[in-house]
């Protein structure tokens, strides 16, 4: 596969993320077919549409009342975490080992969203720490972000749509998704990051309130209470399917650039 590679300037350690990520896409050379001038003004990048929460057709009932009153009273990320430990209406709890709540720099500029743990983060606690959590960890180095960065400026910060591993990691259901929404939505209140990025069909959905698949929504800004959404490819797509790194790249070039960096 024959790539451009991007000439930015970057620091040592991003720029070998960078060079990982490109490897992983699958670029062997670092030439094009025809010449390139690379004196040439670049172009300006074109707006992407931005999506938002009122144009979307609404696919799932917003609120759960019971996690709603919960999900509100807590003041802080602990306590919503408490909350959830407590919370006892979803019966997906009842088969899990661990509630996943978080990981990473809760003061990150950039809040990841995923859909429910699989059988790994189910046994550790944490989300993404399986395979679709070390592609996930190689993409965001790519653009210099960790979620072991102490300093927020350089961090993520990861939950998911559950917090509960699905049985058999079946699909979280509508009504599974609708309980649990008002939890997630204040997750994001009290984390209150500059860019939200949501990993695939179910995060984008239950985010974005569409019914719009993610091939479409990918790569489009959407708004939720004036926070940016970008919509990505899940870790689980790329793996399955590398010819999607291809906008995955695009994406995380959109994410920062948004985050001016
Ligand atoms: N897939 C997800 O969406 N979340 C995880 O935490 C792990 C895999």
């Amino acid at each position: 596969m024959v790539r451009e590679i991007l000439s930015v300037e970057l620091d040592t350690q991003t720029a070998l993320a960078a060079l990982a990520w490109q490897v992983e896409l699958g670029v062997d050379e670092a030439i094009e077919d025809t010449p390139l001038d690379r004196f040439a003004a670049p172009a300006p990048p074109p707006e992407a549409p931005v999506v938002s929460v009122q144009d979307a057709p609404k696919a799932v009932p917003v609120a759960d009342a019971a996690s709603g009153a919960l999900a509100q009273a807590a003041g802080d990320l602990a306590g919503l975490k408490a909350a959830m430990a407590a919370f006892d209406g979803c019966a997906l709890k009842r088969g899990a080992r661990n509630l996943v709540f978080a990981d990473g720099n809760p003061e990150a500029r950039v809040m990841i969203i995923g859909e429910a743990p699989g059988r790994d983060e189910d046994r550790i606690g944490k989300p993404f720490v399986g395979r679709s959590g070390q592609l996930l960890d190689k993409m965001f180095a790519a653009i210099g972000l960790s979620r072991d960065a102490e300093v927020a400026e350089d961090a993520i910060y990861i939950t998911n749509t559950i917090p509960w591993r699905p049985p058999e990691n079946r699909d979280p259901s509508t009504d599974e998704v609708t309980m649990m929404r008002p939890f997630l939505m204040r997750h994001i209140e009290l984390a209150a990051p500059q860019v939200i990025v949501v990993m695939g069909n179910s995060a984008t959905r239950t985010v974005l309130q569409t019914t719009t698949g993610i091939t479409r929504m990918r790569g489009n800004w959407g708004d939720l209470g004036g926070r940016p959404v970008m919509p990505m490819f899940h870790p689980a797509a790329l793996l399955r399917d590398p010819m999607k790194k291809r906008e995955a790249w695009a994406d995380l070039l959109a994410i920062k650039a948004r985050l001016g960096r």
